[in-house]
């Protein structure tokens, strides 16, 4: 479908959600904490890497997320990569929830933020610009320590299914 094509009243977001989930993606959990030490995670698959010189990294968040308030007001996050074997924990992280890390022996970073359990890898960041991506806001974030496991397998998603090695 040519885009100039589409009329405004009709166009169809299921349909235009459908089409974007031809685009295969990795799966990450998205962590932060507030001032008050509550932890918040969410699922995210707009994560993508940006720049080599400087390290730097973006991911987007819905603007009525219930977690948004607390990773606009904290600038350091955690991007945890999710292995093969974590279909569940990427559910638990997608959807609201009280206790999303129940059952999850985390570690923590030096700024508190959690970092889950066998993980493919994880990238601590710090939130340099918001940008506004209409529903959405675009994260753009410096790297400053980073992890991974070559040999673990990745988990996948891609029209709207979890896909394993
Ligand atoms: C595979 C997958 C990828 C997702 N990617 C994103 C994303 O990139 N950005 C986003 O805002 N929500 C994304 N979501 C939806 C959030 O995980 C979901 O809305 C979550 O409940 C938000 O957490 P919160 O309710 O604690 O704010 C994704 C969900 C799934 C299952």
């Amino acid at each position: 479908m040519r885009i100039t094509e589409i009329n405004i009243v009709d166009f169809d977001h299921k349909d235009f959600r459908s089409a974007l989930g031809c685009f295969g993606t990795g799966v990450t959990v998205i962590t932060t904490r507030d001032q008050d030490n509550r932890h918040y995670g969410v699922t995210v698959s707009s994560f993508n890497s940006v720049s080599l010189d400087p390290p730097l990294i973006l991911w987007s968040q819905g603007r009525e997320a219930p977690s948004h308030k607390a990773f606009k007001e904290n600038a350091h996050f955690v991007v945890n990569v999710l292995s093969a074997n974590q279909t569940e924990v990427s559910n638990q992280f997608a959807r609201p929830s009280d206790n999303k890390f129940e059952g999850l022996t985390c570690t923590f970073t030096e700024n508190g933020v959690a970092i889950l359990p066998e993980i493919l890898g994880h990238f601590e960041c710090v939130t340099e610009n918001m940008f506004d991506g209409g529903d959405h806001i675009i994260f753009l974030a410096k790297v400053i320590n980073y992890k991974h496991h070559p040999d673990t397998d990745p988990l996948f998603f891609w029209r709207g299914k979890y896909i394993t090695p």
